[in-house]
């Protein structure tokens, strides 16, 4: 396994998995809405279309222990069909961590689309241990067979709400809520002013060309965030920053 150490705060030496998740628990509020992302260098979010191309051992090892300290994993569907996830099933390590933090076993996926055009038969639904989620629009066509799979959340008239899903997950009590994006779903999170923390992984790439940014669209203010701590593994920086409010 790849070493990640820390550099602020200073914790000494390579961090076993409990310190990574104390070190991303730290000041986290309830409900409290954290982001994940990874990105070259000069600011690319994809390589062909992928995120994978840019994350490394450490990224991948954050990315799977973000997800054990959280109570859903809100995905957009543009990633949710690009990245092709399956099911949201944590391993049987990451279901005991979750547990003796005092989680349920495995987290509620939850997907925004304001289409609606995702496939029932994939296994998002036909594998999931907890049934999801989808967040979607009033203007959406509807579709029976996807019901069958999901609970089908209304948020808002012809675009989802951030404001009204964030407050329709804590109906629910999933008030720790993980985004893996992407980066439509993230600018529209940032209009709303509803997004806590942001976890950026820094990969040592330079990418150029068209690629997209992080997020997309328009944010009315620039949104002024702290810097909460700093994890290095090799040439890769693992940055968290929380969201200051005045
Ligand atoms: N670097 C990273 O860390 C990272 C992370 C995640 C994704 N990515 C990459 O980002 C790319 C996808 O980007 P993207 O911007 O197209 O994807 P996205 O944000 O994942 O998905 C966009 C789609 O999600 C739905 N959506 C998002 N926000 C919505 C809102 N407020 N209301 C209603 N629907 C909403 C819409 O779905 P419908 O079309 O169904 O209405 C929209 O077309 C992929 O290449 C992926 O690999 C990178």
């Amino acid at each position: 396994m790849v070493d990640i150490t820390s550099v602020l705060p200073d914790l000494g030496g390579a961090l076993d998995d409990v310190a990574i998740g104390d070190h991303y628990s730290a000041g986290v509020g309830s409900p409290w809405l954290r982001a994940n992302f990874v990105s070259s260098i000069d600011g690319a979010a994809t390589v062909e279309n992928k995120s994978g191309g840019l994350g490394g051992e450490a990224d991948r090892r954050v990315f799977d222990l973000l997800r054990t300290l959280c109570d859903v994993v809100l995905v957009a569907a543009g990633t949710v069909k690009a990245e092709g996830y399956g099911a949201m099933i944590l391993d049987a390590a990451s279901v005991e961590a979750r547990v003796a933090a005092g989680l349920k076993p495995q987290p509620t996926f939850a997907i925004v689309s304001g289409s609606l055009s995702l496939d029932p038969k994939s296994r998002v639904f036909a594998d999931a241990p907890v049934r999801p989620l989808i967040f979607t629009t009033e203007s959406a066509p509807p579709n029976a067979a996807l019901s069958r799979g999901a609970d089908i959340v209304v948020c808002g008239a012809t675009t989802v709400d951030p404001v009204a899903m964030v407050a329709e997950l804590a109906k629910r009590q999933l008030t720790r809520i993980h985004c893996e994006g992407g980066p439509s779903l993230f600018g529209s999170l940032l209009a709303a002013d509803v997004v806590d923390e942001l976890c950026l992984t820094v990969s040592p790439l330079l990418v150029g060309g068209e690629s997209s940014r992080i997020a997309k669209g328009v944010v009315p203010d620039t949104r002024t965030m702290s810097l909460a701590g700093i994890l290095r593994s090799e040439d890769t920086l693992l940055l968290r920053y929380v969201r200051t409010r005045p």
